[in-house]
């Protein structure tokens, strides 16, 4: 069937997908720095815009009254998402946007099969079409059901790891026994020997098969692991959606899918790397979680901790000449950016040199803490990353952690088992003095005690950021 557009000669329509393959790689190049980054988010979306639309109006895929109330309701969905969802919350959204990505991948892709069965027959069918259908439904059903199991975990749903046995040789099986079935569906079409009905069963018995290993790769995996899943998640729903463009002949789908798939590979190793964890780690030799690992929190801290007051660390400011802000999931809990904002901006009007030292987990997603303090006006120059800001500390008068822990626990660097052992984290008990604000001495994401509360250097700033550091701020103002 085609649509008003489908008169125009065939290359407008490639020619048109390649301009929103364009649009997407100048959008996903702005995106790279958060100065250009809102632009690049509106260049992918016109692209996106231009992509849909023109195949809308080419295809007659469905009557106009339907497509208009599919916009309009998934439109709606949308905008209320987007406006009610609080950023501490974005982290399980864009889980559960991955998993609706794979899973509609999965489901065009099976369509689009039963459609091309019923029309040239199973012996006519192309093993590239039956092929990306069967990676698509394989990666789609794996990243939907795993998308959903890991933003339940992040949204508090059931976060602990659950641990089965032989769980690895488990996950090797039922991948193995997807990847037959799927072998099964490929050569079942090129051979000819099948009608359609038992064509198509092996496509939902792969979906099945594939979702029982979305669900078994997740659960073992421990909370503090969860960003990478995420990303992962992410590529996977990006490559499930390029194998549905082989399935559909759709150019820009191919484009778009491999964008999303390589980005997202990108990320997740940077969160690897990040965490000093290999995907084989994350992925076969799971463990921690919130609640597991490290001594005891009294053994830690053994009477050692010294809290302040917002009137004293005034004071400590009013002769510090060098002064870092170490901000942390706390400070996006308790909205404090604005405040942390303000504070850093008079001690850059009284001459002191402040940076924000960011490390690359700090909160529940990838650039979490930049989002936060770029919409309280903080310059970008002002933020500096891990490995640009560690060999700092040790010239640094005073550090002011808010709403941060795991990324400031020098258990990382100990030697002993823990969620977080062997991640790389900002080095802040270097500087002369750490004041960390928090509200008591809850552990953060990973679980374990920080033995940075009980250090000689630092003094804790306990109660709600935005309340501490507001407090901060008008002493500080009162005392200049
Ligand atoms: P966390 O280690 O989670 O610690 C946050 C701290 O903020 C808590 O100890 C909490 O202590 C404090 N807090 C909560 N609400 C507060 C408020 N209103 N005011 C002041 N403090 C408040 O955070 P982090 O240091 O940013 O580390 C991030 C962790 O999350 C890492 O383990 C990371 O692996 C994990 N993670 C990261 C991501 C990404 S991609 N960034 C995604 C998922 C998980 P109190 O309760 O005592 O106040």
């Amino acid at each position: 069937m085609g649509g008003i557009l489908s008169g125009l000669p065939p290359e407008t329509l490639s020619v048109v997908y390649l301009v929103s393959g364009v649009l997407f790689i100048l959008g996903l190049r702005k995106l790279t720095h958060p100065r250009t980054a809102e632009r690049g988010n509106v260049i992918s979306a016109a692209g996106m815009a231009l992509a849909v639309g023109v195949t809308v109006l080419w295809f007659e895929i469905l009557s106009p009254f339907v497509l208009a109330a599919a916009l309009l309701v998934g439109g709606a969905v949308g905008t209320w998402l987007a406006l009610s969802v609080e950023t501490t919350d974005m982290p399980q959204l864009v889980g559960a946007f991955n998993g609706f990505g794979g899973g509609a991948s999965a489901l065009v892709a099976g369509a689009e099969l039963v459609d091309q069965v019923g029309t040239v027959g199973p012996s006519e069918l192309s093993a590239t079409v039956s092929g990306a259908a069967a990676v698509t439904g394989l990666i789609g059903a794996v990243t939907f059901c795993g998308s959903l199991v890991a933003a339940g975990k992040l949204h508090g749903i059931y976060e602990d790891p659950i641990h089965y046995p032989a769980q690895n040789g488990v996950k090797v099986g039922v991948a193995g026994v997807a990847v037959l079935v799927g072998i099964v569906l490929v050569t079942q079409s090129s051979l000819g020997v099948v009608s359609m009905g038992p064509l198509v069963e092996p496509y939902w018995a792969l979906l099945a098969v594939a979702s029982i290993l979305g669900v078994l790769f997740v659960i073992p995996i421990g909370g503090a692991d969860m960003p990478v899943v995420i990303a992962l998640l992410n590529a996977f729903s990006g490559l499930a959606a390029a194998a549905t463009g082989f399935v559909l002949n759709n150019s820009v789908l191919i484009i778009a899918g491999t964008l999303v798939g390589a980005s997202g590979f990108i990320l997740t190793t940077i969160m690897c790397d990040s965490m000093n964890r290999s995907l084989t780690d994350v992925l076969f030799r799971a463990y921690g979680g919130p609640g597991a690992g490290g001594d005891g929190a009294d053994d830690v801290y053994e009477g050692n901790v010294v809290s302040t007051s917002p009137e004293e660390v005034a004071m400590l400011l009013e002769t510090a000449r060098r002064v870092v802000i170490v901000p942390g999931y706390g400070m996006a809990v308790g909205q404090a950016q604005h405040a942390v904002a303000e504070l850093a901006q008079l001690l850059d009007e009284d001459g002191v040199e402040v940076v924000f030292g960011i490390h690359p987990v700090a909160g529940r997603m990838p650039g979490h803490m930049n989002v936060l303090l770029a919409e309280a006006n903080v310059p970008y120059e002002q933020m500096r990353e891990l490995s640009d800001i560690n060999p700092a500390f040790s010239r640094t008068d005073l550090v002011l952690v808010t709403g941060a822990n795991d990324v400031v626990n020098p258990t990382a660097y100990s030697g002993e088992p823990s969620p977080i052992a062997g991640m790389p984290v900002l080095n802040v008990w270097e500087a002369e003095t750490v004041v960390v604000n928090k509200r008591s001495l809850s552990p953060g994401y990973a679980g374990i005690p920080n033995p940075l509360f009980a250090m000689d250097n630092a003094l804790m700033l306990f109660g709600d950021a935005r309340e501490e550091i507001q407090a901060l701020v008008n002493e500080y103002k009162g005392s200049r």
